[in-house]
């Protein structure tokens, strides 16, 4: 691995950070949906979260570490993190201080150290990233996994109508760096599926044998009786060692068939098929549909514009600024194999309003994946709350249960919290935050930038940056 480094002011507090193994103990929490969860005190034993769907409510380098501690890894990271772009938006974007880019930085290298440790040797970590810190996060990623296992960097069309408001140039494209454990271990991406569904079964290289012809063999050609002999399709011959009868589409007795196969008589028996003129083809098993090859050209998938439709669907207003579409996380998904019905562990530690949990569940309708989902998010409280809804955890909640709601998918939804007092937070947090929300005059309304009030910042704080910043650029 290259000694080339990163430098930054505290970067020696970043790195014990990264060192340091504690973490707040996270409590069950009852869930809305799946009644109490969490049978035991979280890490203790380390058995998670095999089967469950897993949230996490509390600080993501804490989280992360507890993950570890309990023998947690994935197979995929997605995250979304602030961009230190200094504004507020329902989340704080920067993690301020005298330095913010130093400050930026050590708070993204720990957290990057710690998500390296609960990636699997074959697995992929995804980051989203604007044009304007893309080389910092290139170049600490490179640090953290080595260089050799950066994977790709894929380019996103973020928005379909650019803001010529406050820059030079529009800013429309953004990044999302892949980077794997352990490249060489990294199954190949895939794209969609070709369109390939069936195969012959006859190959001209391949020697002469006999092949038999299942009674029930699905038949294409007329019903009727075809004599024992030999049969020319194009230029491939078979030969019928016994007469063949079809009923009803399909074959009425088994047949013994001589022709140079090239599949052998397992596979036949799952796939093979009479066409109309009588010769033979298969179907192409799930296991054997090959895909295209992909590119990180992503500028035609969903855009924020989308996101933000998807936001005021399911919550009737714009609760969460610059959440990311389903469409863009399920392609990531998608673009990474996973075998039917064996367990795909999935983590965004920067959960915001829970998109992953809704894509994890989309994509699995779609391809019968098994795929299990973990999101963090810290529950800060929502300068704007509206009923029910407190905290952005309390969103990220909301939106899991409500893609669960909506899926076929069975499986528990185990809630952690990290926060002071585990056996009253959700009720505590909502009247805390009705009280904020009534003092700044806006209860219900529809959330705007700058509607986060950072756990422990005054209220103040938060409206005076937003006065401060008039013509904020977006995300
Ligand atoms: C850009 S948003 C992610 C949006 C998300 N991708 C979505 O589609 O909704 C970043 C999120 O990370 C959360 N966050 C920031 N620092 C955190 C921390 N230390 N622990 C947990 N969550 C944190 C913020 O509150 C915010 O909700």
């Amino acid at each position: 691995m290259s000694r080339i480094e990163l430098s930054w002011p505290g970067k020696a507090s970043a790195k014990a950070e990264a060192d340091s193994t504690e973490f707040s103990e996270f409590h069950p929490v009852s869930s809305p949906l799946r009644g109490v969860v969490g049978a035991r005190l979280f890490p203790s034993p380390p058995q998670l979260p095999g089967q469950r769907h897993v949230l996490l409510e509390g600080d993501n380098l804490h989280a992360l570490r507890a993950l570890h501690a309990a023998g947690v890894d994935y197979h995929f990271i997605y995250i979304d993190p602030p961009y230190n772009s200094g504004q507020t938006f329902t989340f704080r974007d920067s993690q301020g201080g005298a330095d913010p880019e130093a400050a930026w930085l050590g708070f993204m290298y720990a957290r990057l150290v710690w998500a390296r440790r609960v990636l699997r040797h074959d697995g992929v970590l995804f980051v989203s990233i604007d044009d304007r810190q893309h080389a910092s996060l290139a170049l600490l990623l490179s640090e953290i996994f080595g260089k050799e296992n950066h994977v790709a960097t894929l380019k996103w069309r973020k928005k379909r109508k650019p803001s010529f408001l406050d820059s030079h140039c529009a800013s429309i494209i953004e990044y999302i760096l892949v980077f794997a454990r352990d490249a060489k271990q990294l199954p190949r991406f895939r794209g969609e599926a070709t369109e390939e569904v069936t195969r012959p079964v006859l190959n001209a290289a391949n020697g002469e044998c006999v092949r038999l012809l299942r009674r029930g063999t699905e038949a294409r050609c007329p019903d009727g009786r075809y004599a024992k002999g030999a049969y020319v399709n194009r230029t491939l011959g078979l030969e019928l060692l016994d007469d063949a009868r079809v009923v009803g589409g399909c074959l009425a007795s088994e047949v013994r068939v001589r022709g140079r196969f090239r599949v052998s008589q397992d596979i036949l028996d799952k796939t093979v098929f009479l066409t109309p003129q009588f010769g033979l083809r298969r179907h192409v098993l799930p296991e054997e549909r090959s895909f295209k090859h992909i590119t990180d050209d992503c500028t035609d998938w969903p855009t924020n514009e989308d996101a933000e439709a998807e936001i005021r669907r399911i919550f009737g207003a714009r609760v969460f600024d610059y959440a990311k579409p389903v469409g863009l996380v399920r392609n990531r998904l998608a673009m990474c194999p996973v075998k039917p019905g064996a367990e795909f562990r999935c983590l965004d530690f920067f959960a915001g309003s829970g998109t992953l949990a809704e894509a994890v569940l989309a994509q699995n309708a779609a391809d019968g994946g098994a795929r299990l989902f973990t999101c963090v998010q810290s529950p800060d409280l929502l300068v704007a709350p509206s009923p029910g809804l407190g905290t952005i955890f309390d969103i990220t909640l909301a939106r899991a249960n409500f893609a669960l709601r909506a899926s076929d998918d069975m499986r528990p939804l185990d809630v952690f919290s990290s926060s002071p007092a585990p056996s009253v937070p959700l009720k505590e947090r909502k009247h805390n935050a009705r009280r904020a929300g009534a003092d700044a005059g806006n209860v219900g309304n529809d959330t705007k930038a700058d509607a986060v009030r950072p756990r422990g910042s005054a209220r103040s704080r938060a409206h005076s940056r937003a006065g401060a910043e008039p013509g904020v650029r977006g995300r």
